[in-house]
């Protein structure tokens, strides 16, 4: 008899997220998964998966979640935002809206601290275990060359330095999760459309492909390897 592994996809209802929760699934009978959604419902069903309607930026939405695992393998959080009603990424300074900028971060950066809160009890129950975002490498300080989306940038800045900071006091305190920062390639999904036009065909992944390049790299991470930015062909990205 196999051990029961038990996954959260937080954003399992989007393109990326969709595509982790089918992955993990494929992965074998041990693996039984756990999906999200905010706005919109899922209609995609299977004996090991179960949905959790969540608004992911409600502490209690996540405390009530949280209560609802003895333990957990794997938590992947595929939330984020780069453009909605309430604005576009920023082309130049002078687009900055306050009110677009703060709902990047309330999306794309507080999420995975709530999650990291709440969650730490049955991450820790598991032994070994992953906690990871979907990051961005725009978000990276380092790799900045092109300038530009503000809102989007920064708020993926702050979810790394988040993770990052979270890894360094795990370290002590649950020596046995890896915290991970994950980029997922250009992707083509509702998050990228309007942003294709300058991506090459061979640069632009499916969900699937992305999702199958993540999870084999969230599979093979360790406890030792915690704290770091990875690209998803299995690269380091600079902070
Ligand atoms: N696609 C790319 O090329 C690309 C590139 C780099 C990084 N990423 C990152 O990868 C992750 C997944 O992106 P994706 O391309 O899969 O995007 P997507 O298809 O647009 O999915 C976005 C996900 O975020 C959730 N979400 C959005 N706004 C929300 C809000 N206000 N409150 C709660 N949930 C919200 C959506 O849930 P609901 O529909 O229920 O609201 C959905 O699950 C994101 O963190 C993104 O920044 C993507």
């Amino acid at each position: 008899m196999k051990t029961k592994i038990d996954v959260l996809v937080v954003g399992g209802n989007g393109g990326i997220g969709s595509a982790l929760v089918q992955a993990f699934l494929e992965q074998g009978e041990q693996f039984f998964v756990h999906g999200t959604w905010c706005h919109n419902r899922p209609h995609f069903h299977h004996d090991r998966l179960s949905w959790h309607n969540v608004d992911i930026a409600d502490e209690a939405s996540i405390e009530a979640l949280a209560g609802k695992f003895g333990k957990l393998d794997y938590l992947i959080n595929a939330v984020g935002v780069l453009h909605n009603d309430e604005g576009q990424p920023e082309k130049s300074i002078s687009q900055f809206n306050p009110d677009f900028f703060l709902m990047n971060a309330r999306v794309n950066a507080m999420p995975s601290l709530l999650l990291a809160k709440h969650f730490q009890r049955a991450l820790k129950a598991a032994g070994k275990s992953v906690f990871a975002a979907l990051s961005a490498k725009v978000g990276s300080v380092g790799g900045n060359r092109m300038g530009g989306w503000y809102s989007y940038r920064t708020s993926k800045a702050a979810l790394n330095q988040a993770l990052k900071t979270l890894s360094i006091e795990w370290h002590r305190t649950l020596p046995g999760c890896c915290v991970a920062t994950l980029h997922p390639g250009t992707a083509d999904t509702a998050l990228s459309k309007p942003f294709q036009s300058g991506v090459s065909k061979d640069k632009l992944f499916t969900p699937q492909h992305s999702a199958t390049c993540l999870l084999e790299i969230i599979t093979d991470l360790t406890p030792e390897q915690t704290g770091r930015f990875w690209a998803w062909d299995g690269s380091e990205l600079p902070w």
